[in-house]
């Protein structure tokens, strides 16, 4: 079975009836999305919190209650995907473009559990180029101050046409090489207006998923 659905519906086993679910985005987060459809139709009790409408639209194909994240106080578990995990499991996420609201809903999150593939573990974050969200009024403007902490910043296209996300923003991909110090970094970036939200997850996740070609291993920090 592939690496990916194998992280993904291991991470289920996590999930308790009548818990609150944060459903990640992406083609991993996908296999724990369709197997909780599944527990769901054998009857289990849960409700889920989408992290984008591409999620949002599978869920409700497979019939999981969803709730608004503004209708919880928290959110027991989420189960997400991420594009790059370091040793202290420090993560870049935002390849589907879904990172302002997985970081809003791993924020309200008790735990988040990451699922993923063995290769996407790094020694260090960057060589996947950093997705910034960012607002489209006077976006080169921001993008400039963004290269000002070592990047080259490329808007995010989809087609001919800049990539929109959920929240109307857009994405600059950027392309730091090696990460040292990501805490630091992502308060840098935070810092700039016109910056929505960066896809550096620092001390976000409690547990990390991870298939091999033979096993599945729980990374913990
Ligand atoms: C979505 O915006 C991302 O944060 C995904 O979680 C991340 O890109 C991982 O996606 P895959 O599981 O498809 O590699």
């Amino acid at each position: 079975m592939d690496k990916k659905r194998r992280a993904g519906e291991k991470a289920v086993e996590f999930v308790q009836p009548g818990m609150i679910v944060g459903l990640g985005t992406g083609s991993t987060a996908y296999w724990a999305v369709r197997k909780l459809g599944e527990l769901v139709k054998g009857g289990l009790h849960i409700r889920g919190i989408t992290t984008s409408a591409q999620t949002e639209d599978l869920a409700l194909q497979l019939g999981i209650p969803l709730i608004s994240l503004g209708e919880c106080e928290y959110v027991d578990l989420t189960i997400d995907g991420a594009d790059e995990i370091d040793s202290h499991l420090h993560l870049i996420k935002g390849g589907g473009g879904a990172l302002f609201r997985e970081k809003m809903v791993a924020s309200a999150s008790k735990r988040l559990i990451i699922v993923a593939d063995d290769t996407k573990l790094v020694r260090e974050l960057g060589a996947f180029r950093l997705p910034v969200e960012i607002v489209p009024f006077g976006w080169e403007i921001t993008a400039r101050h963004v290269e000002r902490f070592g990047c080259l910043a490329v808007r995010r296209e989809e087609g001919t046409n800049p990539f929109v996300t959920d929240n109307g923003n857009w994405i600059v991909d950027c392309d730091f090489g090696a990460i040292p110090d990501p805490a630091s970094l992502h308060r840098s970036l935070k810092a700039i207006t016109g910056v929505v939200e960066t896809g550096l997850f620092v001390d976000m996740a409690d547990l990390v998923v991870v298939a091999t070609d033979t096993d599945v291993q729980i990374l913990t920090k």
